[in-house]
């Protein structure tokens, strides 16, 4: 007996028509049959099922302050760096944990249960962390939720900042995060990674930073961070996030880059929502697209997930929570159009990203976490291409969100009376 079976479910591996058993929290069985009665069972109909979505690299103490305390007239980084500016030293704890509450609320309808996100430490109020600690306590139920320490104006730049990320990390947040491009010289950026990376040794935490997000092909952090990495003994524990100058580098260099990154076990976020509206700006035409090199860092066997950065804050007008829009940007600006391409990119968004968090009980095999999504959609790549509504989403065995299929109704003569988008298949399947 079990409590629910989802029925006829494709899964993101290419099985097609499988049943899900799900008995208390943990997925107990999956098989092609499952013979056995539960007290609730729903029919997925061929759609696709998958583990939750997972976001590595998100800001939700910005999230949802869009217009606050006014527009971003020109839609820029500089403006967007000037309005947080402004609005800082204004946040109140109660109206951030109401925001991110509010994007926590989004994020669950998207079928996005798991998030890192960067905290703000430049304000020596640490506002912004006794919000986000509050938040990650009180949506531990149906988000994982992981912190950064990040020294937003600069580890060392900032007046304050190597002082207040101490306090944070004593306060609970779970990560050490840096700007190492945003100190003043690329010898002070240098020492805040060997400074953090030590940090986080002395506190066995894992990194995270912003590094390298810039287009200047000079800027080299990523280096100095794999060669800590090995240093300090963090292999496997470290994440570069952004790494756009990699675009731009000299390909030689990049050669001898990449393996020192894959032996350094460096897990890779980019971002292409924000990399590609927010890099490039400098150049005419042509202009550079920013992304960093996400096929080769792939094929280097480097674990690459993407992150969505931004939705609806100061520097990022757009966004709804959706991590297939991230990965439907990622097929476009890296070139990734191949059939196994756009399975890598569904990865990205699903089993990578729980890598880089180290969520444990991830998956859809016997024995993980019952959390799962089912989609108006029958594989990741016709996911990708229809961004489709989440008819449910399942955690620890509990539905927790529901949405009814988007289908159009028709009135045209002799033509069908309804359109599902989903319903559209290549000639020859995927
Ligand atoms: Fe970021």
């Amino acid at each position: 007996m079990f409590d629910l079976i989802i029925r006829n479910a494709n899964l993101p591996d290419g099985r097609t028509g499988f049943d899900i058993g799900i008995r208390g929290e943990r997925i107990a069985e999956v098989a092609a049959k499952i013979e056995a009665s539960a007290k609730a069972e729903i029919d997925a109909s061929g759609r696709l099922a998958t583990p939750p979505f997972v976001d590595p690299h998100f800001h939700m103490d910005a999230t949802l302050s869009l217009g606050l305390p006014r527009m971003n007239r020109s839609g820029t980084l500089l403006e967007g760096i000037a309005l947080w500016g402004e609005l800082r030293p204004t946040l109140m704890r109660e109206a951030l944990v109401e925001r991110a509450l509010r994007y926590c609320d989004l994020a669950v309808s998207q079928g996005l249960l798991a998030i890192r996100s960067h905290v703000d430490i430049s304000d020596p109020r640490l506002v912004t962390v006794e919000a986000l600690l509050e938040v990650r306590e009180r949506i531990a139920p149906y988000i994982d939720l992981q912190l950064v320490a990040f020294p937003q104006d600069g580890y060392y730049r900032s007046p304050g900042a190597v002082d207040a990320l101490n306090r944070a990390l004593d306060m609970g947040v779970d990560i050490v995060g840096g700007i190492p491009h945003f100190e003043r010289t690329m010898s002070d950026g240098a020492a805040s990674v060997e400074a953090l990376c030590r940090i986080a040794a002395e506190r066995g935490l894992p990194v995270d930073m912003h590094c390298d997000e810039t287009d200047d092909p000079i800027s080299r952090h990523i280096e100095t961070l794999a060669a800590q990495t090995i240093r300090f003994g963090l292999k496997g524990r470290v994440a570069g996030s952004h790494l756009t100058s990699m675009h731009s580098m000299d390909n030689y260099y990049v050669s001898k880059l990449i393996p020192l990154m894959t032996e350094a076990e460096i897990n890779v976020i980019p971002n292409p929502l924000i990399n590609i509206m927010l890099q490039g700006r400098h150049d005419t035409y042509p202009k550079r697209r920013g992304l960093t090199r996400v096929r080769e860092l792939m094929e280097a066997g480097l674990n690459v997930s993407f992150g969505h950065d931004c939705v609806m804050d100061p520097w990022y007008s757009m966004g709804s929570g959706d991590m297939l829009e991230v990965g439907h940007m990622a097929i476009h600006v890296a070139q990734m159009a191949g059939i196994d391409d756009k399975r890598k990119i569904f990865d990205a968004l699903t089993v990578n990203s729980a890598k880089t968090m180290g969520l444990e009980g991830y998956g859809l095999d016997k024995g993980c976490n019952a959390d799962l999504v089912i989609l108006q959609a029958r594989d990741p790549l016709e996911a990708l291409r229809l961004k489709p509504n989440r008819l449910a989403v399942i955690r620890r065995g509990k539905v927790i969100a529901r949405t009814p299929p988007r289908v159009s109704a028709l009135h045209l003569e002799g033509r069908p009376s309804a359109v599902d988008a989903a319903d559209y298949a290549p000639a020859f399947g995927n």
